[in-house]
């Protein structure tokens, strides 16, 4: 294993290694202006949200590791606090990646990205209209990292307006998640794209509280056929099954077909039992796959 010091790296060395590691980012494309009326549009991937209640996102303008220069995002924040935060999809990934050349200052980037200004409602800065979600921000603090180069300086938003284009939405009135059609940034110039092929639900207990790993016996937690997503599914259950309840497991056609074509064979029947276990995880039937694998 690569053990690193990161005082033992360049500033850029070290931000290769994280930005690919620390990945996929969230794309926050935002919108500030200056005192004068400038506008500025930049991406900006280190970006989350930290706060639902109050509402609260955070980017990084950081320190450029080049020649230790402050964004125009920061200075223009710290003149005007205000900005909107857009998200962005792969229909404008391009544009957004043009939109952070270096122009200098003053320059607007939606007219060098081709990009439609939309005014906001709440705040100085405009929206992007292209972008499937805008949202209208108060910047409530701005915390310096440091003085060096590739130091960050956090900008926690406060969001006040959230536009939400129609056609992403469901017939709930939410994000439909495969509709919205992100991107996100990755190491280097990779990008990624959320496609429907690529999505898919982890079960999480909201309520619940899952037996664990550890509850599982044994020979189920050293499986050579079980992958640690597989038990982390059979973990998931909340109450291991009755002893009654594996035993109706038995008469299940797969299962019998198995115990009767490994009798006298323990070995085999452990692993062709783990076998259907995994086969019952992939439609979806945990409780069946637990059962199947405290089979004796
Ligand atoms: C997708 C993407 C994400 C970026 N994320 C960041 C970031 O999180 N922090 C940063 O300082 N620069 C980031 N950059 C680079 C800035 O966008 C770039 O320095 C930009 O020119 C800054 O513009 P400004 O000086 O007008 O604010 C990113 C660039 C791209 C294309």
């Amino acid at each position: 294993m690569l053990t690193i010091k990161p005082a033992e790296l360049s500033p850029a060395q070290l931000q290769n290694y994280m930005q690919y590691a620390i990945a996929p980012r969230p794309i926050c494309f935002a919108t500030t202006i200056d005192l004068e009326g400038n506008i500025n549009l930049s991406p900006f991937s280190f970006f989350n949200m930290f706060s639902s209640n109050p509402p609260i996102c955070v980017f990084s303008p950081a320190r450029r590791v080049r020649d230790n220069t402050t964004k125009h995002t920061l200075q223009n924040i710290l003149e005007v606090r205000e900005c909107v935060i857009n998200i962005v999809n792969y229909a404008m990934v391009q544009q957004t990646s043009l939109a952070s050349t270096e122009y200098a200052k003053g320059v607007n980037e939606f007219e060098k990205a081709g990009l439609t200004m939309l005014p906001s409602e709440l705040v100085r800065p405009p929206r992007v209209a292209e972008a499937p979600v805008q949202m209208e921000c108060i910047v409530k603090e701005i915390i310096s990292l440091g003085e060096n180069a590739g130091a960050g300086n956090l900008i926690l938003a406060e969001v006040k307006l959230i536009h939400i284009k129609e056609e992403i939405l469901d017939a709930d009135g939410k994000i439909d998640q495969e509709k919205i059609d992100l991107v996100a940034r990755l190491g280097g110039d990779w990008y990624c794209r959320v496609t429907p092929e690529n999505l898919f639900k982890v079960a999480k207990p909201l309520t619940t509280l899952g037996i664990g790993v550890d509850a599982l016996p044994f020979d189920v937690r050293n499986s050579m056929e079980l992958t640690g997503n597989e038990l982390g599914m059979l973990g998931n259950i909340e109450h291991l099954p009755s002893a009654a309840e594996i035993d109706e497991m038995r008469n299940h056609p797969a299962v019998k077909e198995v115990l009767d074509a490994t009798i006298g064979d323990g070995s085999t029947r452990t692993r062709e039992l783990h076998g259907l276990a995994k086969q019952f995880l992939k439609q979806g039937e945990v409780f069946q796959a637990l059962k199947t694998v405290l089979i004796d």
